[in-house]
């Protein structure tokens, strides 16, 4: 059996990005395709072993059957195929960022010379070394990138954890964030395409933008807006602006904290994120959302695309999902899932009736399913797919939060 999947999307080559050799290319479309095998082939096995052996024992030593994902966790535990399936997982997971950094260690020189070339050419960044970040980003390797975010090399331009993002995360997503990685912020873009027609941000701010990829889109949408992105560390902020600057795009970077930015009131139209929230924790969530409406114009909209609530999954899935809390180095992420977030952007100061939460269908599915000639109705049938654990973006889409400011 093929170990490749069905998912042919190919990483657009941009300057700041390490370029595999022929036997890097081989190592990292291993790893890619060991985690599509695992999801297609091994995890759909987990739910009959649990209702045919978990569950059963479990009754039989309680009395009950399982009640909630923590009670289906204490049994599928003791699974020998649970074991073999995190286990393999995980390996997949540490194969993948191995298999960039011996990619980036090869070319560092040259990326540093690449690096030079760019500094300032096209946007800007400011970065600041007294800056401290929070502890919930640099206490963990968050989903077992080695180093972490804020991994620093001591070199006067700081990019080398941006390399291992820009091309881990493409193999890690298996592709599904499309060529340049930018699905969820062109999701969130067509979603503005669609449902908000007469909305025309002057001013932008991405929050928690990472190496920048998913900003990009809302420069393309909005070619006359001053497009502004935040992260708090060093080497994904300044490689965001080379990454930027590579492929001719005018955004500023800026290292700061979303919980409190220092910009001024009433500074933006519009204030986006893109899995920035199940990276935060339980104290910071809520200040991000505050901090949104600070920021914002009146009737300007805060929209965060993250991760589907458990409301709406059976315990099994929760069970899957939370697999990510356990092994991956996400501690936030089954938390975040139990958070009522309509609530939260209440009490941050949006209006109850300005607050929904709503998918937004992946742009690259769509664009899949136009290749494959369905032109219209594409959004409602992406709209209606069930979602399998183990995909990307469940449901085919992102979930996004969005709120808007009282108009003065
Ligand atoms: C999973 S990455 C999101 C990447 C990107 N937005 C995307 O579209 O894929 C989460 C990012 O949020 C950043 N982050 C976490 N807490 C933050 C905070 N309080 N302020 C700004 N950025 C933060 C992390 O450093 C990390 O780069």
């Amino acid at each position: 059996m093929p170990l490749d999947g069905n998912n042919n999307f190919q990483q657009t080559l941009h300057p700041m990005l390490p370029k595999p050799s022929l036997e890097e290319a081989e190592r990292q479309s291993f790893a890619k395709s060991l985690r599509g095998y695992i999801q297609k082939a091994i995890l759909p096995d987990l739910e009959p072993v649990y209702q045919a052996r978990a569950a059963k024992r479990f009754e039989k030593e309680t009395g009950h059957s399982p009640r909630d994902r923590h009670e289906i966790r204490k049994t599928m535990v003791k699974e020998p195929y649970f074991q073999a399936y995190a286990a393999l997982n995980r390996i997949a997971q540490e194969l993948l960022w191995l298999s960039v950094i011996e990619s980036i260690d090869r070319q560092y020189d040259q990326l540093s010379a690449t690096a030079k070339s760019l500094a300032n050419k096209v946007g800007s960044y400011k970065v600041d070394r007294a800056f401290t970040p929070p502890n919930y980003v640099t206490a963990l390797d968050i989903h077992c990138m080695p180093g972490g975010y804020a991994q620093n090399t001591g070199d006067d331009i700081e990019f080398a954890a941006g390399a291992l993002y820009d091309r881990g995360v493409y193999l890690y997503s298996m592709g599904y964030g499309g060529p340049f990685n930018d699905d969820k912020g062109r999701s969130v873009v067509n979603y503005i395409k669609r449902n908000l027609k007469e909305f025309a941000p002057k001013t932008i701010l991405d929050m928690g933008c990472a190496i920048g990829h998913s900003t990009l889109p809302y420069k393309e949408l909005f070619p006359d807006a001053k497009v502004f992105a935040i992260d708090v560390t060093e080497p994904l902020v300044t490689y965001a602006h080379l990454r930027a600057a590579g492929l001719g795009v005018d955004i500023t970077y800026e290292q700061r904290n979303a919980e409190d930015t220092g910009y001024p009131d009433a500074s933006f139209d519009l204030v986006v994120s893109h899995i920035l929230l199940h990276e935060t924790s339980g104290k910071a969530l809520p200040r991000v959302l505050k901090e949104c409406h600070r920021l914002l114009k009146p009737g300007g909209y805060m929209i965060h695309a993250d991760l589907p609530p458990f409301a709406n999954m059976t315990e099994f899935m929760r069970f899957i999902l939370d697999n990510e809390t356990y092994y991956n180095a996400e501690p936030f992420w089954g938390a975040m899932r139990e958070m009522n977030l309509v609530d939260l952007s209440a009490k941050a100061g949006f209006p109850k009736d300005k607050i929904m939460m709503t998918t937004a269908p992946m742009a690259i599915r769509e664009f899949a399913g136009r290749a494959k000639g369905y032109d219209s109705g594409i959004v409602d049938q992406l709209a209606k797919r069930e979602f399998k654990a183990g995909e990307f973006a469940p449901g085919a889409g992102w979930e996004v939060l969005i709120a808007q400011k009282e108009t003065a």
